[in-house]
């Protein structure tokens, strides 16, 4: 007989989302400096505060002199789409899908933009062939699909010598992964995710060919101010150096400043990879001991090890929303529902705000609210 007692044991922080994230162990508003609220972004008090909200993702993510990483509006959307509005065009687009924000880069490209892009695709818990992409095209993928748990291993599929633009949607990977960034000419994320920052601001990486893209390509559609990188034919410079377009919140930047002296704390970015893998393994742990549970993406050298996806035995959408609102109800874990529109399944955050003891602790809970929806 299924034994569906109450664990004795909750996860300390209930906390899985894969966006917004976990804060980081020990946050508290209270803990945040305030002092450059309420005083314009203009003032040296913001400046020096978004200049070294700048300085500290360098430093965390190991960035070299090379690229440049500035904070722009819109979160992650935003800064990908900033990306793809000011640079392409220029030359063929090739976009890779294996889940959905990838499925909607091909949107803006083929449907926006209208660039008829050449669309490489692979299904939920799949990577498509990445040998079939032609690199004297522009290149669009998503370095950690959210929706579906499944990333590119590495780099090592964008050769050296291309002669179009790589672009990552890198949102759900930066801090997780260690990235080849002699590979990759733009980057973009969003504090809410491996940082548990907030939303509302994406951050831009640019390598110099995506800055030589810039200043010497003006695309054929009208730029809205906000995506305007470029002032007389030269990059806007203070835009990598806390010079935002238009005002930030300051809030938000002062929340990021938080999570990365945190990450710096714990040893940079080797500290954050430590912990979300200490983390997926404690969850592949979970999912090995039950034969009710499983992992969307097969592959594991291509297995997310933020955003873990898995399968439950027999489960569809409505048996899911009920294992989540279970669990929810009983403050054992948040937002762990899959993604609206993956397969139905379960979605575990484990980036590196998460503790690992707290994914030791959700194993019963998950036995506990499969045998309670089953039996309901
Ligand atoms: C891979 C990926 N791209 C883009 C986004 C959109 O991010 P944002 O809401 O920060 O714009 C997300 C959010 O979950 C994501 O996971």
């Amino acid at each position: 007989m299924t034994d569906i007692t109450l664990p004795a044991r909750k996860p300390a922080r209930p906390h899985f989302s894969s966006g917004p994230c976990a804060k980081p162990p020990g946050y508290a508003p209270e803990k945040l400096t305030v002092e450059s609220l309420g005083r314009s972004h203009r003032a040296k008090i913001g400046k020096t505060r978004l200049a070294y909200c700048i300085d500290l993702m360098r430093e965390v993510l190991q960035l070299p002199d090379t690229h440049r990483i500035g904070i722009v509006p819109g979160s992650d959307t935003g800064a990908f789409e900033m990306a793809m509005w000011t640079m392409l065009g220029a030359r063929g687009v090739t976009t890779l899908a294996w889940e959905s924000f990838g499925e909607g880069w091909v949107t803006d490209a083929a449907k926006q933009l209208k660039l008829d892009p050449t669309v490489i695709r692979a299904d939920y818990g799949q990577l498509p062939d990445l040998t079939q992409v032609d690199w004297s095209t522009d290149v669009l993928f998503t370095w950690n699909g959210t929706t579906s748990g499944v990333r590119v291993p590495n780099a090592d599929f964008i050769p050296a010598d291309r002669e179009g633009l790589s672009f990552a949607d890198a949102t759900s990977a930066v801090f997780a992964y260690d990235i080849d960034w002699s590979k990759i000419d733009v980057a973009t994320f969003s504090w809410q995710k491996v940082l548990g920052g907030e939303g509302g601001h994406g951050v831009l990486i640019l390598g110099p060919r995506a800055v030589e893209r810039l200043e010497s390509y003006t695309p054929a559609w009208p730029l809205p101010k906000v995506f305007r990188l470029v002032s007389k034919g030269k990059l806007a410079e203070g835009v990598f150096k806390g010079e935002t377009i238009n005002t930030p919140s300051m809030l938000a930047v002062e929340d990021a400043i938080f999570a990365l002296e945190w990450a710096k704390g714990l040893g940079g970015l080797e500290g954050l990879k430590a912990r979300s893998d200490a983390n997926a393994a404690a969850l592949g742990k979970i999912v090995a001991d039950r034969d009710w549970l499983g992992h969307l993406a097969t592959d594991e050298a291509s297995r997310s090890k933020t955003s873990v996806c898995l399968t439950v035995e027999g489960a569809d959408a409505d048996f899911i929303k009920k294992f989540a609102a279970l669990l929810e109800k009983q403050d054992a874990a948040y937002d762990v529902a899959g993604y609206r529109d993956a397969p139905a399944g379960l979605r575990i955050w484990c980036g590196a705000t998460v503790d690992t003891a707290d994914i030791e602790a959700l194993g019963p809970w998950l036995d506990w609210a499969y045998a309670t929806a089953k039996a309901g």
